[in-house]
């Protein structure tokens, strides 16, 4: 197979990396996908750096030995204590969701105070102020900036649920996001892979002022660029999406549809990479 009709692997800890799929399929419809979604061990975000470094190795190899041509760390939290490991021990591309989404967050704030929202474990990483600051800094913008980060936990059972708007994700959200109205935060990343699908009701909370960023978005759009750059985006008529998973994937079908719509899922096998 011509190494542009490789397939990119993408992984995360559950579903919440459809949202990095969904996003990938619309830039770039003609590339074939494999995604892991390791379901028997979600959630990520409340585990320690070692566990999430030592499940993100395994989901890694598995997809490497599939023959991919680029790895898309779609889970926030992988990519906040992982990606530079990945980076050092896998030998193609690897892209993971916080350097884009940093990076649209510097270009579009104009007060300089960033709000960010993610895991625990992802906002206890630090990993977003750190790629925000020193994107500032490639600009001759570090010493302006200000990065407020706080956990939503709660936002991801809402969004795997399918509660996106109703009350108890307007309450949770007011809670959660009361301290981003009025201080001066014009921007605010969802730094993790569920809270896109919460975008409506974060939007309602913290009003219209603040531009939010979308990671997966923000994700595909680094993928094409790096495709282009190295000649490896793929013109194939027959692209082909292959889904596995560690656990239950009748629950895995149900919520995926929720992210990627009625026919979204492609072919959907059930593996065990505890060996990997
Ligand atoms: N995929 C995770 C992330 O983006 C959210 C779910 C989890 O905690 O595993 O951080």
């Amino acid at each position: 197979m011509k190494e542009k009709d490789k397939p990119i692997g993408i992984f995360d800890s559950g579903v919440g990396g459809l949202t990095v799929v969904k996003e990938i399929t619309r830039h770039l419809p003609n590339e074939s996908i494999i995604y892991l979604g390791d379901t028997a061990r979600v959630p990520y975000g409340i585990k320690s750096p070692e566990t999430v470094i030592k499940y993100s190795r395994q989901n890694a190899k598995f997809l490497k030995e599939k023959g991919i041509k680029l790895l898309v760390v779609a889970c926030n939290t992988s990519s906040a204590v992982s990606l530079p490991i990945l980076r050092d021990e896998i030998d193609i591309p690897v892209i993971g969701v916080i350097e884009p989404g940093a990076r649209a967050a510097v270009r579009c704030t104009k007060t300089g105070r960033i709000g960010v929202i993610g895991t625990e474990a992802t906002v206890k990483s630090g990993a977003y102020e750190k790629a925000i600051l020193q994107g500032a800094r490639g600009k001759g913008q570090g010493a302006r900036l200000e990065v407020i980060a706080k956990p939503c936990p709660l936002f991801v059972p809402l969004a795997e649920e399918g509660w996106f708007e109703n009350e108890v994700a307007e309450m949770t959200a007011e809670i959660y996001l009361k301290s981003f109205k009025g201080n001066g935060v014009d921007v605010l990343v969802l730094g993790c892979t569920h809270y896109p699908l919460l975008k409506k009701t974060i939007q309602k909370t913290v009003g219209n002022g603040v531009i939010l960023i979308d990671s997966a978005e923000e994700t595909a759009r680094e993928v094409e660029g790096l495709l282009k750059e190295k000649g490896l985006i793929s013109n194939s008529e027959s692209a082909v999406k292959d889904f596995y998973v560690t656990d239950n994937p009748e629950r895995f079908s149900k919520v995926g549809k929720v992210f990627l719509g009625e026919n979204g899922l492609g072919r959907l096998s059930i593996v065990d990479i505890s060996s990997y």
